[in-house]
Parts: C-alpha cells; sequence; structure tokens
C-alpha cells in the first residue's frame, strides 16, 4: 500500500505546475458531547495521499525540492498522552512507515512551513475548509510579504487542489477496486441478513442493528452514512435516518445501508416486504422501479454519457407509472412536463468511492461527461407515493421503493459490486422464507 500513495503522489505532481507546492490538512476531530469524541476519520483527500490516519497533521509536497518532495508535520510521540489516547506515529514514523522523505512536530509548522512557501510561485490548497488553517496559510504569506524587500518572493497565485485530486480520485486504480469489491460484498452479506431476521413487531433500529452487526463483524467498523431504515410510510423519506418505528405486518420496509471498509464506501438499497411476502400493489411498483434500475445499469457502460443512466430510468419509471394509472398522459409529453418527479425526485445515482457521495465532476464544459473505465457509480431509482398524495387511490399511498447498486465500469466492461444480495421479488421471498 505504501507504493500505491507514493504512486498517488506522484501523479498528482506530474499535474502541478512548476514551482508550485501543494499543502494539505487532516480532518479535525469533533467532539460529539462535552468531552467525549466522534470516532475520528481522517481527510478523504489527505488520506488518498498519505495513509496517514492520525488528526493534528499538514501533508506538503513541494514537486522538485531536492532535500524532499514529500514533508509531514504530525503531533510529536508521547508516552504519556498516548497511555491515555493510543499509539502516535510520531516524525519518525510518518517517515519510516509513510514514505514522507522529511517529517516535523506539528508544533514547529510556523517555523517551518514559510520557509517551505518562500520562491514558490504557486501554492495548491482547498481554501474555505478549514477557516482557522486558512488565516494562518494567509499570515504565513503575509510574513514573507513582509521581508520582500530583504528578497524574499512570496507564491502569487493559489490554485483550487480540490480540482486536480479530485479528477484522479474519480478513476479507480487497481487496488482501490479491491477494496470497493470487498466492502460491496459485506453490504451484500449484511443486506440479506437483514431480510432473513425481519419479522413484524421488530423496530427499525433492530435491522439496524443487523445490518451494522454484519459490517463490524467483517472489519468494516463503520457505516460509510448513517443508515437508512425506513418502514411504511418512512420509505418515502430519502434520507430518513430515525430508525425509531415499529415494522408493521403488511408493509414494507426501504434499508439504504452500507459500510466502509478501510476508507472505501459501499453503498446498497433494497425494499421488501416485512411479513415476507409483497402484496399486490406493493409487487407492482416493485417491479417498475426494478425494471428502471436494470434499463439504468444497461447504460452504465463507457462512452455513454453520465446521464444516459437517468435518463433511462426516467423513462421506465413514467411508462409504468402510466401503466399502473397514477400518471396520465403520454410517456415522452409526461417526462417532457417532469411529472415523474411527483414520485422520483433524485437523480438515479452519484459517483461512489472513498465517500459515499465521491467527488469528481459530472459535467465537463458544461456537457455530460463521458463514463469511462476506473470509474465506479451507484445507480438507485426510485418510487416514492407520499401518504399525502390525493391525485392517487389510497391503497398505493406510502409506498416508497428504492432499489440500489454499485456498478463499476472496468476495462473489461460492466461489474456489478453488489450483485449478492437480490433483487428479484421471487428471489428476496424465497430468501426471507428461508
Ligand atoms: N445513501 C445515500 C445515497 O444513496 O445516496
Ligand atoms: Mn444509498
Ligand atoms: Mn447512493
Amino acid at each position: 500500500m505504501k507504493q500505491e500513495f507514493s504512486k498517488r503522489r506522484k501523479k498528482l505532481a506530474a499535474m502541478m505546475e512548476p514551482g508550485s507546492i501543494a499543502i494539505l490538512v487532516s480532518a479535525p476531530e469533533k467532539i460529539r458531547s462535552r468531552d467525549t469524541h466522534f470516532p475520528y476519520r481522517q481527510d478523504s483527500d489527505f488520506y488518498y495521499l498519505s495513509g496517514f490516519c492520525e488528526p493534528e497533521s499538514v501533508l506538503v509536497l513541494v514537486p522538485g525540492r531536492r532535500q524532499g518532495e514529500c514533508l509531514m508535520f504530525c503531533r510529536e510521540r508521547d508516552p504519556e498522552k498516548e497511555i491515555w489516547d493510543g499509539y502516535r506515529a510520531g516524525p519518525e514514523g510518518a517517515v519510516k512507515h509513510y514514505g514522507a522523505d522529511d517529517a516535523f512536530p506539528i508544533d514547529d509548522i510556523d517555523d517551518i512551513l514559510p520557509g517551505l512557501l518562500e520562491d514558490r510561485q504557486r501554492v495548491y490548497y482547498a481554501m474555505g475548509k478549514d477557516a482557522a488553517f486558512d488565516s494562518r496559510l494567509m499570515a504565513w504569506i503575509n510574513d514573507i510579504r513582509a521581508r520582500s524587500r530583504s528578497g524574499a518572493t512570496s507564491p502569487g497565485e493559489f490554485i483550487d487542489l480540490d480540482h486536480l485530486l479530485h479528477e484522479l480520485r474519480l478513476f479507480k486504480s487497481a487496488a482501490e477496486l479491491r477494496e470497493m469489491r470487498k466492502a460491496a460484498k459485506i453490504s451484500a452479506q449484511a443486506h440479506c441478513q437483514a431480510m432473513r431476521a425481519c419479522r413484524p413487531g421488530m423496530y427499525e433500529y433492530q435491522l439496524q442493528a443487523e445490518i451494522e452487526h454484519v459490517f463490524a463483524r467483517n472489519g468494516a467498523r463503520y457505516p460509510a452514512y448513517s443508515s437508512i431504515v425506513g418502514s411504511g410510510a418512512n420509505g418515502c423519506i430519502l434520507h430518513y435516518v430515525e430508525n425509531s418505528a415499529k415494522l408493521r405486518d403488511g408493509d414494507l420496509v426501504l434499508i439504504d445501508a452500507g459500510c466502509e471498509l478501510n476508507y472505501y464506501a459501499s453503498d446498497i438499497t433494497r425494499t421488501f416486504p416485512i411479513n415476507g411476502k409483497y402484496s399486490g400493489e406493493q409487487k407492482a411498483v416493485y417491479e417498475v422501479v426494478l425494471a428502471s434500475e436494470r434499463a439504468a445499469i444497461d447504460k452504465v457502460v463507457a462512452g455513454n454519457h453520465w446521464n444516459d443512466p437517468h435518463e433511462a430510468s426516467v423513462r421506465v419509471i413514467t411508462e409504468g407509472l402510466v401503466d399502473l394509472g397514477l400518471l396520465k398522459g403520454s410517456v415522452d409529453g409526461l417526462i417532457e412536463q417532469e411529472a415523474y418527479r411527483d414520485f422520483y425526485m433524485h437523480r438515479a445515482g452519484h459517483w461512489l468511492g472513498m465517500d459515499v457521495h465521491d467527488v469528481g465532476d459530472y459535467q465537463v464544459e458544461q456537457q455530460w461527461r463521458l463514463l469511462e473505465p476506473g470509474m465506479v457509480m451507484t445507480v438507485e431509482p426510485g418510487i416514492y407515493i407520499s401518504p399525502d398524495n390525493e391525485k392517487v387511490a389510497a391503497r398505493w399511498c406510502g409506498i416508497g421503493i428504492r432499489i440500489e447498486d454499485d456498478v463499476a465500469i472496468t476495462a473489461k466492461g460492466t461489474e456489478i459490486l453488489t450483485s449478492a444480495v437480490p433483487k428479484d421479488v421471487a428471489e428476496i421471498e424465497q430468501l426471507m422464507a428461508g
């Protein structure tokens, strides 16, 4: 893995203009309440280039610098603090284990970083993410400016680092894809477990526990995002995370949950009947969503553009809503008027990677971007019939269905990473009956 991180830094360096420096800051620790913290999660960009998971760290890349191109600032080792809060690599460890050419205590950054900025023309930095660090950086620059009469020259150009780095992150390497396959497999197992465990009378959070138990048991210690377990009409709330309702016989439950494994996300949604058998209406809507998901996945092909899968899902959903009598009119006209948006109000998917809604532009020069090998995305159409929708018969109201898979475009073709969890009605009913 050390080589993988160094390869990424080299790729970024090759994209940077001559005479430049890149600065990345670790994620802050976040307090949950009083003196307890949320579990620490390193910033994805920082981790992508360093593999280093400690807070209070700064990574500096100075391509072409003879005394070392990759520098790290981090916490010093401290036996007393380590007894309480755990191991620290220290600057020594940053060099030995993380491929830094040189490393320094974070407390020395004010003395060292201005010297690194001096005589560089351009700074690559993600301005606006960390206000405190933004102003420190400006103070260092001003400090150099103040010394201009003694010959110091300060960088004249600030460039958004995100732009370059996120273009790199959009294309997954073989090693990244291996992690993503593993994450997807664990999440698929977890969804199967939720289907097996589900019974009327349980609570949504108990299904959440089944899912997250499988994640953790398999080494994926955290969900990639807050698990969504919405039963009945809660399935119509796109990011429902309360997960507190009782599961009622005859309702569906929508579970949107995916683990994070070694900094890579997975993202799966399945919607299944709490009692193990879809009702007529539930099945009718489900089949439309499933057909639209399959049609969208068929469009995830290198050379197609980003919006092709979405457009395919819109067409199948609109046709289905007309067939079910939930929309009236011509399919083309309804698509034109976006009438489907009362039932399908989100996009068919997003990039997937270290972040669940991963980085990378969806448009290039105001055109939808073409799909290419290395990209990974979700496909997740849905139909949500609001419990308050007075335009449709009551028997449809409160049905919320989404089906979501993770799809990679590889040199060999399209690979569905999450195919180990069933989505056909018969297969789901069979798994639940078993
Ligand atoms: N779980 C968030 C999403 O599917 O986009
Ligand atoms: Mn999802
Ligand atoms: Mn998603």
